[in-house]
């Protein structure tokens, strides 16, 4: 189970960093880095990830026209990260040049392609807030269509709150992957997130992966946080 957590490094400092990763060991084998502490690092923690062995999803999300994502989803292929996104709202012109041009780069330049995710609905809007934002369709709705249009696509899966992972699964197959922020283990608290699933949950509903912050960046001993999250993946408490 444990290669299916993603510690997300939300910390300012590749030093912060590199204590959290220094301190969870062999605990946690992949890690996503934001835009915070890559721009900071100017992209240096990706090297000090690397070097210690550990997977990396490049969490940067990346939304533009399609010539800009092309060409910046080729830099972020050619960095050996593992997984990066972009948004799936950028189209279906934007999601297939980009996947495209990633394959391609890679056989050119003899590396493995990285995952290609599509972010949907962020796990901070509820029903209200995303349909004051102007959205005409529910989030279940709007994250089924996305997560269709990405597939069409060709990306391999999609960014989303567990509660859609089962309904993704069904309509896109057990191979297309739900990669999951919006957990919270009872014993943490809901902070910005609004769609959440503990755990336990979250593995039950067909989540692929399970990306976790604060619940362990931020807990006094980050490692028993996260070998307790663990254990609930497992279904273990
Ligand atoms: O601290 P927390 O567990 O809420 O962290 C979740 C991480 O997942 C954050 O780094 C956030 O940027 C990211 N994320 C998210 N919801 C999405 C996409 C990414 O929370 N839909």
């Amino acid at each position: 189970m444990k290669n299916k957590l993603i510690v997300a490094l939300d910390v300012p400092e590749l030093a912060k960093a590199q204590e959290l990763v220094n301190t969870l060991g062999e605990t946690v084998n992949y890690y996503k880095v934001g835009l915070e502490l890559f721009l900071n690092t100017r992209g240096e923690v990706l090297d000090f990830l690397k070097a210690k062995d550990k997977k990396v999803f490049l969490d940067l999300k990346f939304h533009d026209i399609p010539n800009t994502i092309t060409q910046a989803a080729k830099w972020a292929a050619g960095l050996g990260v593992d997984m990066f996104n972009v948004h799936a709202s950028g189209g279906e012109v934007m999601l297939a040049t980009t996947m495209e041009t990633v394959k391609n780069s890679a056989v050119n330049n003899g590396y493995t392609p990285p995952l290609v995710i599509g972010v949907t609905v962020l796990t901070s809007f509820d029903e209200v807030s995303f349909n004051k934002v102007g959205f005409k369709y529910s989030i279940d709705e709007t994250v089924l269509h996305w997560s269709q249009l990405c597939q069409k696509a060709g990306l391999d899966g999609v960014v989303c709150s567990p509660r859609e992972a089962a309904n993704i699964k069904s309509v896109c197959g057990n191979e297309f992957i739900t990669v999951c922020p919006g957990v919270r283990p009872c014993w943490t608290e809901l902070q910005d997130q609004k769609r959440i699933t503990t755990p336990g949950e979250a593995i039950k509903m067909g989540a692929d992966y399970l990306v976790v912050g604060r619940p362990i960046t931020k807990n006094s001993n980050p490692c028993q946080a996260a070998l307790r999250i663990i254990k609930e993946m497992e279904g273990e408490e």
